[in-house]
């Protein structure tokens, strides 16, 4: 890995700057009007101050939105965004300062080179929740792990995609020398197949924090002779052929204009999949395979949408089809029925090799 990587982290303000200062016992709601006219609001007192200034944000742009359409909910998270941005905390010392407030190691991880400055409560409130799964670990029950995942990098929640590829590559009787994980994530795919015998993995990121974390887990784990982690878009600076290229897309067609970091994992742009088959090709040894991880998630979401796989294959003479296994997503909690859309989700597992490697 590059070590000048610098991790991705929300913006700060390390000058003094003009804002309202919040105390428990103002108004409220005079305070979040002069918010959404742009004026900045600095927390003081009480961590908890923050929230209930957030509520009040909240409840008077509710009032302001109350068109329960896609667009209208969409431009009432707009809003939200822009002005509850406004409202902000100040770290001293890598800590803040306010009373009852969670202790976040990511302010000092994130900003080694600044410790004092102010910074958004939202983003507060994503780095403390990234910092209790950092803390106390993700366990991983296929793997027999527990990964800590890293500020920004995506990392999933439930599991059957693992079980899948698990079953797949413990029916494997091919070359194990060399593998590449696309889009490796938290890490969990390069792990995989790491503790299933394969020797050496190109792990690769456009998120430059997942990249930094795995570099971190790797070494944690002690796999950190077996892979090879680098940031980039697909392909990029790799230069070997593999036995197996493993990707784990995101798994619905974007509509918006993408953001880089966790928008990249969930969404895809029009042309990835092209992008992606036209490149593997340089890169699979003649016996070579593509497995995907993919969902039928679009599909229960939009009837019209497109399957980038079957598209691939019914339109190109790039691959062939060699294999589709498909699994019920379980719910995440076994106690609470699903009820909602995703109650007929299947995860789908796709090996494909290629028709001429190049
Ligand atoms: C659904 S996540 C899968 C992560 C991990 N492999 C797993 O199975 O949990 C998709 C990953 O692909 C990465 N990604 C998206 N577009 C990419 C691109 N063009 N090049 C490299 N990685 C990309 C995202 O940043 C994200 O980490």
């Amino acid at each position: 890995m590059n070590n000048d990587l610098q991790a991705d982290r929300p913006d700060i303000i390390t000058t003094e700057i003009e804002a309202i200062r919040f105390y428990r016992k103002m108004d409220t709601e005079a305070t979040v009007k002069e918010m959404i006219a742009g004026k900045y609001v600095i927390v003081e007192e009480f961590y908890s101050n923050g929230l209930q200034v957030l509520n009040e944000l909240r409840k008077n742009l509710l009032l302001k939105h109350k068109d329960k359409s896609f667009q209208g909910q969409r431009d009432y998270r707009t809003a939200f965004r822009k002005a509850s941005h406004r409202l902000l905390l100040k770290v001293e010392q890598h800590k803040i300062t306010l009373k009852k407030s969670p202790s976040i190691g990511w302010l000092e991880l994130l900003y080694p080179d600044v410790s004092d400055f102010y910074v958004s409560f939202p983003e507060v409130q994503g780095m403390n929740s990234s910092w209790q799964w950092y803390e106390k670990g993700l366990e991983i029950k296929t793997l027999n792990l527990t990964l800590r995942p890293y500020y920004g990098a995506y990392f999933p929640t439930r599991f059957d995609h693992l079980k899948l590829f698990d079953k797949w590559l413990k029916k494997y009787d091919g070359d194990k020398t060399h593998a590449i994980d696309v889009g490796v994530g938290s890490g969990i795919l390069s792990f995989q197949l790491i503790q299933n015998g394969f020797e050496n993995i190109f792990s690769t990121d456009s998120n430059k924090n997942a990249v930094i974390g795995v570099a971190q887990e790797s070494k944690r784990l002690g796999y950190e002779d077996k892979i090879t982690v680098n940031h980039g878009d697909l392909f990029e600076n790799c230069d070997i052929k593999a036995d197996v290229i493993v990707f784990n897309p995101p798994w619905l067609l974007a509509k918006h204009t993408l953001e880089e970091g966790i928008d990249k994992a969930m969404y895809y742009e029009e042309d990835l999949f092209d992008r992606f088959f036209e490149q593997a090709q340089n890169h699979l040894t003649a016996k070579g395979k593509i497995v995907l991880i993919f969902s039928n998630l679009a599909e229960v979401v939009d009837k019209e949408s497109t399957h980038p796989i079957i598209e691939e294959l019914r339109n190109h003479n790039r691959f062939r089809k060699e294999l589709h296994l498909k699994r019920e997503v379980r719910a995440s909690s076994r106690r609470t029925k699903r009820r909602d859309s995703r109650e007929n989700e299947k995860v789908e597992l796709w090996v494909l090799s290629p028709k001429i490697t190049k």
